[in-house]
């Protein structure tokens, strides 16, 4: 099983703190003991989905990277949330807006968190909520990672971005690289728009996500717990299936 999952997209909005939540919750449901960093450094939310406000953060995860914390001072257990009756346990590092942004991180500061994390939480899984873009706050996450689910939509700006994204990710030879198209429109065939994408980007798409904006507009809770039956939320728990092998 791969430990260190980071999700990412070259240009934001894609999806990916969506993505992040319902996989780790889906994980976390099918028994395992899952972390969920919010590693996007400049506009962190994922707590917002757990319906944690800023006050209820005593430590977010940029106080361990300023070495104001431990990193298990900035865990926050969510378990009830997703999990509680099946043994499994979500745990949540969650951050918040900083006045005074990290230029870059350490990846060895984070390794070595992350190695504590496993071991005094007994994590199977660390999914990263990586922020968008490639640069010194989130290239580190992409090089740690044992597997990298690139989130892109299905418009040409996204999948040129995510095209470089590639590249750079072979450069890193991450283990298990695969691409997520999300929010496609119901009219699309899943099918012709995964042989399509493999073509002409040379990587494989593990799956190609429906728009479910017509289930819930806005919601800021965890789609898959809602509508456990969903398309949606049926394929991120294949994935899940196949992450965590
Ligand atoms: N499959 C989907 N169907 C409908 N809405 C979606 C889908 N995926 C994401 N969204 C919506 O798109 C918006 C952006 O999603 P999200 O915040 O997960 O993107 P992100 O990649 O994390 O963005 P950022 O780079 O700003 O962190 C949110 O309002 C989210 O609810
Ligand atoms: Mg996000």
């Amino acid at each position: 099983m791969p430990k260190v999952v980071a999700i990412h997209s070259f240009h934001s909005g894609a999806g990916k703190s969506l993505i992040a939540a319902n996989l780790a919750a889906l994980l976390s449901l099918q028994g395992n003991r899952v972390g969920l960093l919010d590693g996007n450094l400049l506009s962190p939310n994922l707590h917002t989905t757990f319906r944690i406000s800023e006050s209820e953060i005593a430590h977010p995860f940029t106080d361990y990277l300023h070495g104001r914390s431990s990193i298990k001072d900035t865990v926050l257990d969510v378990t009830p949330y997703a999990a509680d009756d099946v043994g499994g346990r979500l745990f949540l590092l969650p951050n918040l807006p900083q006045n005074s942004p990290l230029n870059g991180l350490d990846a060895k500061l984070l390794i070595d968190g992350f190695r504590e994390l496993f071991h005094s939480l007994r994590l199977n899984t660390l999914v990263l909520d990586v922020g968008a873009g490639l640069s010194p706050i989130t290239l580190p996450f992409l090089a740690i990672a044992e597997a990298l689910l690139l989130v892109s939509r299905l418009d040409q700006d996204d999948l040129q971005g995510t095209g470089v994204a590639i590249d750079i990710a072979r450069k890193l030879e991450i283990p298990m690289l695969l691409l997520l198209i999300n929010r496609v429109d119901h009219s699309f065939d899943s099918s012709q728009v995964k042989s399509q994408v493999e073509k002409a980007y040379g990587c494989e798409v593990a799956t190609v996500l429906p728009d479910v904006s017509d289930v819930a507009p806005s919601s800021s809770n965890l789609f898959a717990l809602t509508y456990p039956n969903h398309p949606f939320t049926l394929k991120l728990r294949h994935l899940g299936e196949r992450v965590a092998k």
